[in-house]
């Protein structure tokens, strides 16, 4: 018996040197500690031994028994701790490296030409006022001096609604609601969405207006002219010039149609300008005395300017983009490169 214990003890030391592994242990564990294991066999078998020898047999077993526990124990717990060790180590947090960068969007081109256009104006002292998308007949019409079934009202293609309201072909009613609210001295942009029923290449149904008003004492067609320089200087080019070509709107008198130099090819002619060295980019004029009188301000006292800018225009001119459906399919292929 005293062989059988020393040899299983052997065994046992050697076998526990080998695991490398929780499932080499557990197997281990049921090999020699297990109810079926060997160590309770040899309690089994101490029934057979000689009584005078039993107590003696039955502490070298038991000291087997502990040891193998011991042993047992202590390799369990270092391979508790190397695995939670290497745990730690996986799941540190390096707090050296460079953390994940979220793509940051910017500001649509629209929207960029639109501050830009409100940031020049307003180093002259303009102020920003926005009317409804929905307006009604007086306001996008009537007030600005084109009357019910005048032939003017074709020059766009309005999206009519029912009761006299439609979607606004142009920001110009702003310029009435900012007149109703406000007597002279005035100097306002009105930026906004308009509408026509149009749509090609360079037309939208759907486009964006920035229109301006100035209102006072002794205001002329110079004061829009070089208010006008400036503006396209800043957004252009500072060697730009402007040109005004005689035009026709219902609500200006004189109306012009403002060219800038070409800032593609100062003026020599290239495909931008179509080799005329001049680019048409906005309208304006001296506001009609009676777009005037229709808002209760004295046209014999005041005068005013006013202009009209086609915000996609300026945008596709600045950028070369010849297509305006690119600025509404918000592909961001497109959009990123601005
Ligand atoms: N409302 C005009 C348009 O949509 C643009 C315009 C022209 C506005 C002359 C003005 C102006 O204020 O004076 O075509």
């Amino acid at each position: 018996m005293e062989q059988r214990i020393k040899a299983l003890r052997e065994e046992m030391r050697k076998r526990i040197d080998q695991i490398d592994s929780k499932e080499n242990l557990s197997a281990f564990w049921q090999e020699f500690l297990g109810k079926k294991g060997s160590i309770a066999d040899l309690m089994k078998g101490l029934g057979t031994v000689a009584k005078e020898e039993r107590p003696a047999i039955g502490k070298i077993i038991n000291d087997f028994k502990v040891e193998t526990e011991e042993r047992y124990k202590e390799l369990s717990e270092k391979m508790d701790q190397a695995e939670m060790q290497a745990r730690n180590k996986l799941e540190a947090v390096d707090i050296t490296m460079p953390s994940k960068k979220r793509p940051l969007g910017h500001l649509h081109p629209l929207t960029h030409v639109k501050n830009e256009i409100i940031n020049v104006f307003s180093g002259m002292g303009f102020s920003v006022f926005e009317g409804p998308e929905i307006e009604d007949d007086d306001h996008n019409f009537t007030r600005l001096n084109v009357p019910k079934d005048h032939p003017s009202r074709d020059m766009q293609d309005t999206f009519y609604l029912e009761n006299d309201l439609m979607l606004r072909t142009q920001t110009s009613g702003g310029q009435i609601r900012v007149m109703d609210m406000q007597k002279p001295p005035i100097k306002v942009l009105v930026p906004g969405r308009v509408f026509r029923s149009d749509s090609d290449a360079t037309h939208s149904p759907m486009f964006h207006q920035m229109e301006g008003l100035v209102v006072d004492k002794g205001i002329t067609l110079c004061d829009l002219q070089g208010m006008l320089d400036k503006f396209v200087q800043q957004l252009f080019d500072a060697n730009v010039r402007t040109r005004l070509r005689p035009s026709y709107f219902p609500f200006t008198e004189p109306s012009v149609e403002v060219d800038v130099s070409c800032f593609d090819c100062s003026g020599k002619g290239c495909p931008l300008c179509k080799h005329t060295g001049w680019i048409e980019v906005l309208g304006g004029g001296v506001v009609h005395p009676k777009v005037l009188e229709n808002c209760g301000i004295d046209p014999a006292v005041y005068s005013g300017i006013a202009f009209g800018i086609g915000i996609e225009r300026i945008t596709m001119l600045k950028y070369g983009i010849n297509n305006i459906g690119l600025l509404f399919e918000n592909d961001l292929r497109f959009l990123k490169q601005f």
